[in-house]
């Protein structure tokens, strides 16, 4: 890949929890091209939440490099956070605002004001067939509104890069679908994403690239089509995935 192309540039990251001696994750080293819809996946365990969060400066590493559109990850954190959403594995909404002013408050917190940020939450949310529940709290909202909501948080200041943890867990057919069809709208448009899942089926469908880790450390990587070439009788990406990965349970 030449360096115009690479968006995320990782070099060797490790990183141990205190306390555990073995490392979450264990010198990875990794390039996501611009434009690729990037699938992060791996047992429970594997590591992806922890990548996704020191790629988005929310955990430090204990060892490697990070360089995101050129920018070191460690100096110019400030400039990374404006051109990153995050949509976290973890809802993080607060229950006792409404749909509006939850987005008020995340805007706010990415420096959007005034009429531009009020424009772009009445813009997102009919996208994401929120526009009726716009003035209700979250508290009465069904786990899929929730994730919806999550999703535009992460929307708001039209990142770059966006980095999405699980986005679809645990919603119905409805929600699920309207998220991934405007994920692959919103990629139309050029913004670079790292997806992780344990939904392989979506991942095959949506990702351009992908690459699988587990206990911290790459097992394979390559397009769907790579992939399935290099995996001998395997069929599908669950047939590669247990193959790969063993069969045992991971917690
Ligand atoms: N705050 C923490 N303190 C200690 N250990 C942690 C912490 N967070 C994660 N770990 C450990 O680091 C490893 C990687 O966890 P991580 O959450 O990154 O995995 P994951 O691939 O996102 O898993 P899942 O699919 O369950 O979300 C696991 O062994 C986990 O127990
Ligand atoms: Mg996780």
């Amino acid at each position: 890949m030449i360096d115009s192309d690479v968006s995320i540039d990782i070099k060797d990251l490790t990183r141990y929890y205190k306390g555990n001696h073995i490392p979450a994750l264990d010198q990875v080293s990794l390039q996501v091209r611009k434009g690729d819809i990037f699938g992060l996946l791996g047992p429970n365990g594997a590591g992806k939440t922890t990548m996704i969060r020191i790629l988005c400066g929310l955990l430090s590493p204990t060892n490697g490099e990070v360089t995101i559109e050129g920018y070191s990850l460690k100096n110019e954190k400030a400039f990374i956070r404006k051109i990153i959403g995050v949509v976290p594995q973890d809802i993080a909404l607060y229950s006792s605002l409404t749909a509006r002013e939850n987005l008020s408050v995340y805007g706010g917190i990415c420096g959007l004001k005034g009429r531009f940020l009020k424009e772009r939450i009445k813009e997102l949310l009919p996208v994401f067939g929120l526009e009726k529940s716009a003035d209700r709290h979250v508290e009465h909202f069904s786990g899929g509104m929730k994730r919806r909501l999550n999703l535009i948080a992460g929307l708001l200041h039209m990142p770059r890069i966006l980095f999405l943890d699980e986005p679809t867990v645990g919603i119905d057919v409805h929600s699920r679908n309207v998220i991934l069809e405007n994920l692959r709208e919103i990629n139309r448009n050029g913004t670079t994403m790292v997806y992780t899942s344990h939904y392989l089926e979506e991942a095959e469908n949506l990702c351009s690239y992908i690459t699988i880790i587990d206990e911290g450390r790459i097992i394979t990587r390559g397009t769907l089509a790579e992939i399935m070439e290099r995996s001998g009788s395997c069929t599908s990406l669950v047939d590669v995935f247990l193959s790969l990965t063993g069969k045992t349970l991971r917690d």
